[in-house]
């Protein structure tokens, strides 16, 4: 049986809730068992927009027909290691001199999902205020209307609401010497995408790990994150954001997705890194 710590990484850090690695993703996939990750989210560096380093390996610095032929490569393996049914999903960003938009766009992996995604929806994620859980939740009706509340903002075909600025580069501007990054997913996007479509201890999994904001917001949501990253100076931020970041404010976030009064708790949550790398070793 291999162990994904076999994978040929640069660097890598291995924990209970995440495990980063710094190398080519289009090789370090390779490593990782079929229809072993629960669900994916990333934004791809799309030829034209922004360079991250001179590498060839490099996905921004493919071009036209060689980007797609480079990108299908990897979209095929993520194909391979997701689940049946789990949503690899990626984030497109479009600009125009107009306006900015990102555009999520969701796959979803043909196939029975031996673990199904029914979760409730136990937090609001977004600009303002939540719904009122006192408010839409009462004694004598079992029926979560709290969670149908956020859904239902969430179900809007436009989020207007998302919070531009709630960026890990934001959450850590605090820290003068952290290098600035280009292009931080907004926080607020991935733990949408994490609520909807994954349960808690999933594993959640972005080739494209930049800072850190996929497998960091996959910790705070009560999963556990997958992520391979190129470049060595946004893997060491994304070394950095990890522990500093969750140490502070995972409890927090952890207690909040607690299951509450006569729902069930999860009990096949891994509970050492070793656990956690097995669950992701190949058949032999
Ligand atoms: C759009 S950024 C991702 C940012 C990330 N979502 C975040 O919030 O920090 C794309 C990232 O892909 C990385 N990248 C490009 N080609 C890669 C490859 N072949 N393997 C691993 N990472 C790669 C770049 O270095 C860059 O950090």
């Amino acid at each position: 049986m291999k162990k994904l710590p076999a994978i040929k990484a640069v660097d890598q850090d291995v924990t209970d809730r995440y495990a980063i690695y710094q190398g080519d993703s289009c090789e370090l996939i390779r490593a990782v068992p079929g229809d072993s990750v629960h669900f994916g989210v990333h934004s791809p560096p799309f030829e034209g927009l922004y360079k991250f380093s001179g590498s060839d390996r490099d996905l921004s610095n493919s071009e036209g027909k060689t980007f797609w032929q480079h990108y299908q490569f990897l979209i095929l393996e993520m194909l391979r290691i997701t689940m049946p049914s789990a949503w690899p999903e990626m984030v497109e960003s479009f600009t125009t001199c107009l306006w900015l938009a990102d555009y999520i766009v969701a796959f979803r992996k043909p196939g029975d999902n031996p673990e199904p995604v029914s979760g409730a929806l136990k937090r609001y994620v977004g600009e303002g205020e939540g719904p009122d859980y006192a408010k839409f939740t009462t004694d004598n009706d079992s029926r979560n209307w709290f969670s149908i509340e956020v859904w239902q903002r969430y179900a809007s075909p436009v989020w207007m609401d998302i919070r531009q600025t709630r960026t890990l580069q934001y959450l850590t501007a605090r820290d003068g010497n952290d290098e600035a990054h280009i292009s931080p997913l907004q926080l607020d996007v991935i733990e949408r995408c994490i609520d909807l479509w994954s349960n808690p201890d999933d594993i959640v999994f972005t080739p494209f790990l930049g800072i850190g904001s996929e497998v960091w917001a996959a910790v705070q949501s009560g999963r556990r994150g997958l992520g391979f990253e190129l470049k060595d100076k946004y893997f060491r931020q994304a070394r950095i954001n990890m522990t500093r970041e969750i140490a502070a404010v995972s409890a927090d976030a952890l207690t909040a997705l607690e299951p509450r009064e006569g729902e069930e708790e999860a009990d096949d949550a891994p509970e050492t890194a070793e656990d956690m790398v097995n669950e992701l070793e190949p058949a032999s």
